[in-house]
């Protein structure tokens, strides 16, 4: 979620450079870099922070003077956001300097490699290994060098690359992260996304997977990774810049929605290594994990819900009792906390005020605590004892989706982590379990594909007044989120109940055409929740009904239908939460709603 920017011609680079970035800045970053090529060597400008931060430092690029080089705009994943982690990040000698969006999954073992061979490493991050990759495999020859360490790391990348010998030219590759090849006159540049080179050109070549541009100033050329050159098509953007800045969707929550394949895969693949589960930097021990007596979740909003499937997941696979709180409850009601409990903490900007002293209060108190946190660096990923990031990129709708779905994620992974560890899972559960991970971000993919139907779902009832959402167990966790993302961006007034609930009182409000959202998604619970909902069926509700592929009997009891991919239970809602998602978003569209709200770049909530 980074942004790239890169420029060679007869102008001065860095203020283009600068400028590209700015056109990024939506995307949400903490630092900036750029390095320009001076005539004698590579010169690298970075600074945590804003850009205008970088600006000044450089005098709007004045300070740098050269016609080629490379900028960037970084969320930080691996290593807090620093000036030192920034990108661009240079080899050991200073002859390359590389930007990159990704993650490179097995740069550890890169790293520890180079080390044993006297290279010294001077950031955190997993893109010092490609620049010092570059260098130790340079013998003149740059596409050589670049294709060799393609061939040795995993994960997913776009790279901007200069090399102080070949000043004449940029070099580019991507796999799994956009990276796209503008056409100027006489100048040529690269850039993540479409609005960083809009000012200059709106001719463009995509890059496919592992296929290297050579960007000089009179031209671009395109090799695969056996040298071949490949033919391409230029082509031409329409897009205005805001809706290029959208990715060309109207929203950013529909542009994050969309996004959600990758984001989940990203958190889940790099953390899968040969069959097992591997969570760096996590230090909780088996033996440690032994004298919990309990775990308790907190969090807030959308996340307390993730804590309420957690909740249901960890029990079901540890045994551990687990208590879930909204922060601003725990913090205030003197829990029964000790060093025998362990305090999960769940939070997407990691700086929600109540959730920061809920923390504060179970370390107070004695607990262990870990945390689930997308921004680096963040205050709870900073004071938890262990952390464990959701690697969704920057989230601007105010609206939560993908770092909810990440979160998902991640809970699937401490589950199996923690139940293997502490020898509840056979090896066939744990291998069943991982495979079950594995697929989700495809049968996503799958739903997102099918939006469709939720749209036209959506057309038939945006004008509803009021609108329930029932389900048992975790449908019940998922009814709740439904519920609340409906009413914070379409301002619909919704509740969420447990559907065995409904008939101590709320029945009552359920009147001739109130819309039902009846989640049945658990086979064990299919039936029960069928009687659900011709109980209010029988009071004149209009029932939207969601299942699996199987459930098609749900048909003769509902009006309409949505049906999902199977999975296992426990991963059901990474499923359920898609079309709850669309439906929000289309019955908010549809009535006009401010979705996206004003914010400031990156989401950051501090709540008090
Ligand atoms: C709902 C939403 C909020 C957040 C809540 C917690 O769509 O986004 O309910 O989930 O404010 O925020 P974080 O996760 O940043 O602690």
């Amino acid at each position: 979620m980074c942004g790239i920017v890169g420029y060679i011609g007869g102008d001065p680079a860095a203020p283009f450079l600068l400028q590209g970035l700015e056109k990024l800045e939506y995307r949400g970053y903490d630092s900036a870099g750029v390095a320009v090529y001076d005539g004698t060597s590579l010169r690298v400008v970075k600074a945590k922070g804003r850009l205008q931060v970088l600006k000044d430092l450089i005098h709007d690029g004045k300070d740098v003077p050269g016609t080629v080089g490379i900028g960037h705009t970084r969320w930080a994943t691996h290593g807090a956001p620093s000036d030192i982690n920034s990108h661009p990040q240079v080899s050991d000698s200073g002859k390359f300097a590389v930007v990159h969006n990704g993650i490179i999954e097995n740069y550890l073992a890169l790293k520890q490699h180079l080390i044993r061979r006297g290279v010294s490493f001077v950031s955190e991050t997993d893109t010092e290994v490609v620049a010092q990759l570059l260098e130790y495999y340079y013998k003149g020859d740059i596409m050589d060098a670049v294709i060799k360490v393609l061939q040795k790391v995993e994960g997913s990348y776009a790279l901007g690359i200069i090399c102080a010998d070949k000043p004449d030219q940029l070099v580019a590759v991507r796999k799994d992260s956009p990276l796209i090849i503008g056409l100027g006159q006489e100048e040529n540049f690269i850039a993540s996304d479409v609005p960083a080179i809009l000012s200059r050109t709106r001719d463009i070549y995509r890059l496919n997977d592992n296929e290297i541009a050579i960007i000089q100033r009179e031209g671009v050329r395109i090799y695969d990774m056996d040298k071949e050159l490949i033919p391409k098509e230029p082509v031409h953007v329409e897009w205005d810049v805001t809706a290029a800045e959208k990715g060309g969707y109207e929203h950013f929550m529909a542009k994050e929605i969309m996004e959600q394949p990758k984001a989940v895969r990203d958190t889940i693949s790099p953390r899968i290594k040969d069959g097992r589960i591997v969570l760096d930097n996590i230090t909780l021990t088996a033996d440690q994990l032994k004298t919990f007596r309990k775990i308790f979740i907190v969090a807030c909003g959308s996340a307390y819900h993730v804590g309420m499937v957690a909740k249901y997941v960890l029990e079901k696979m540890t045994r551990i009792p687990v208590e879930v709180d909204v922060a601003s409850e725990f913090r205030y009601r003197e829990p029964i906390i000790d060093e025998k409990v362990l305090v999960l903490v769940i939070s997407q900007s990691g700086e929600t005020a109540d959730t920061l002293a809920a923390m504060r209060e179970a370390k107070r108190l004695g607990a262990r605590t870990l945390s689930i946190v997308n921004v680096v660096g963040s205050s709870i990923a900073n004071e938890s004892d262990d952390v464990i990031y959701t690697w969704a990129g920057p989230e601007i709708a105010v609206a939560t989706t993908k770092a909810y779905s990440t979160q998902l994620a991640v809970v699937y992974l401490l589950a199996i982590y923690m139940a293997d560890l502490s020898g509840c899972l056979t090896a066939e559960e744990y291998a069943a379990y991982l495979t079950e991970l594995q697929a989700l971000p495809d049968k996503i993919e799958k739903i997102l594909q099918n939006r469709e139907n939720i749209q036209y779902l959506a057309s038939q009832h945006f004008n509803a007044k009021d609108v329930f959402f029932i389900g048992r167990n975790l449908d019940y966790a998922m009814s709740l989120e439904g519920s609340l993302k409906l009413k914070e961006i379409s301002y619909i007034h919704s509740d969420a109940y447990a559907a065995g609930e409904l008939k101590h009182g709320t029945i009552s409000l359920v009147e001739d055409g109130t819309l039902v959202i009846a989640l049945a998604t658990h086979q064990n619970l299919f039936d029960k929740m069928m009687s659900n909902v011709k109980e209010v069926k029988a009071r004149g509700a209009v029932v939207l009904g969601m299942t699996t592929e199987n459930n098609t009997q749900i048909e003769q009891v509902t009006d309409h239908v949505f049906y999902i991919p199977q999975t296992c239970d426990v991963m059901l809602p990474s499923l359920t939460v898609i079309p709850l998602q669309l439906f929000a978003y289309y019955v908010a569209s549809m009535k006009g709603c401010d979705i996206d709200k004003p914010r400031n770049l990156a989401k950051s909530v501090t709540v008090e």
